[in-house]
């Protein structure tokens, strides 16, 4: 099982498509194991880009995201991070494939309504980030029809 941080950005939710991007993910199978409603401060911006510091585009990006509200998630599942950078399509929104979140709901670069966790070490970092508080662990019932439970579910 592996978890990864999500965040509805300032555009999606200007745009009323929190709920849309929500369900997407929780359709496909996602469970939902941290949730809320937050502004982004600079300084917890400059602390989630820390990456992008030197890209000509990363004051453009802090601007934007710190502009209005954002949804920050933790979503849990097996292989959670390559399956919701799937579910969300290439970074810029113009050429992400149709049926994903991007290709469908989105035509911008930077306005690209959703960020998910690329890989593992920044997973855990960036859930720390937005969820020092911890997240919650629960069973969800329907991961026994989601998933092969002899398979792909974890022992007891
Ligand atoms: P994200 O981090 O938001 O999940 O997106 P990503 O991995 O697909 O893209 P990344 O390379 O990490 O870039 C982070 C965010 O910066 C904005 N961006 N703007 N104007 C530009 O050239 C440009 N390039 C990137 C996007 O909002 C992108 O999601
Ligand atoms: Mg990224």
């Amino acid at each position: 099982m592996e978890r990864t941080l999500i965040l509805f950005k300032p555009d999606a939710v200007q745009r009323g498509l929190c709920g849309k991007l929500l369900s997407r993910f929780e359709e496909k199978g996602l469970k939902i194991v941290a949730l809320k409603f937050m502004k982004i401060t600079p300084e917890l911006a400059a602390r989630h880009y820390e990456a992008h510091k030197e890209r000509p585009f990363y004051p453009g990006l802090v601007k934007f995201m710190t502009s209005s509200p954002v949804v920050a998630l933790c979503l849990e599942g097996n292989n959670a991070i390559k399956v919701c950078r799937n579910l969300m399509g290439a970074t810029n929104s113009a050429e992400a494939a149709p049926g994903t979140m991007r290709g469908d709901l989105g035509m911008s670069r930077s306005y690209n309504l959703v960020h998910g966790s690329d890989g593992p070490e920044a997973a855990v970092r960036e859930i720390g980030l937005f969820f020092p508080e911890g997240v919650v662990a629960w069973n969800a019932s329907a991961w026994n029809w989601a998933y092969d439970p002899v398979e792909e579910l974890p022992k007891g």
